[in-house]
């Protein structure tokens, strides 16, 4: 408990990037995490096969629609965070994924056409929840953001989202060499060397800063639930 989930039906939106690098996080941090890789093409096990992957942080693989639900219920059980990386459609697969999580994050880059497919996200979850009959909390959050966006701007758009009654995390993840280096070197960002990717410390400061805004969505919707 509890269980993350990225979703988009966008390919190449940042869902696998951040799933990443929010487990590896809280793995170096000490907590048993499971990384369930819901996507048949494996992105999250072929890192895992790279060096460097923390004895902390398993990746459970071969996920289908016939099992995901049987595997996050497991998984939760078994690990202090779940974190599910999914194909970048709109499948069963993906709304059963849905079904069990605690918190659905949508990462979405600053464009309309990012905006339209995020709000197909959104539609997803709430089909999802009538579908059950529970709420199932997310939020949005900008992805490969440039590192000297002005939170003026920020917190602008941040505020109109909130307004049609989409959450939006209180962090923007940046664009960073580092989150792309992981892929090609293995482990998490606390294991890069400056010979792997340049400006390591503001890319943990952002990641940090990243998951507290998620511990706080997650805190918030506990709370709303009680
Ligand atoms: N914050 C970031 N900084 C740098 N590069 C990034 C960042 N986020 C994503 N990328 C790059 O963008 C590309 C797509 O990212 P990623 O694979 O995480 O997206 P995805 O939503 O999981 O895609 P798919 O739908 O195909 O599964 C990758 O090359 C990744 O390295
Ligand atoms: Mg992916």
């Amino acid at each position: 408990m509890p269980v993350i989930s990225f979703v988009s039906p966008k390919g190449g939106v940042g869902k696998t990037t951040s799933a990443v690098l929010l487990g590896g996080l809280l793995a170096d941090k000490g907590a048993p995490v499971s990384m369930i890789d819901a996507d048949p093409n494996q992105p999250v096990s072929s890192w895992a096969q790279l060096p460097g992957r923390p004895e902390n942080l398993r990746v459970i693989r071969d996920v289908t629609q016939d099992t995901v639900m049987d595997v996050i219920e497991e998984e939760a059980r078994r690990s202090t965070f779940v974190i599910c990386d999914l194909e970048g459609t709109a499948s069963l697969t993906v709304s059963y994924a849905v079904s069990r999580s605690d918190l659905v994050l949508i990462p979405l880059q600053g464009s309309h056409l990012d905006a339209a497919q995020a709000a197909r996200a959104v539609k997803l979850v709430k089909s999802t929840e009538k579908a059950i009959g529970r709420p199932v909390p997310f939020a949005l959050f900008f992805n490969r953001v440039s590192a000297v966006i002005q939170p003026r701007t920020f917190r602008h758009i941040r505020a109109e989202f909130e307004t049609a009654g989409l959450p939006v995390l209180n962090c923007l993840l940046q664009e960073r060499e580092a989150y792309r280096a992981i892929f090609s070197f293995g482990g998490t960002v606390g294991g890069l060397t400056t010979a792997q990717a340049s400006n390591l410390g503001a890319a943990k400061d952002n990641i940090a800063d990243f998951a507290k805004a998620v511990m706080a969505r997650l805190r918030q919707t506990a709370v709303a639930a009680q």
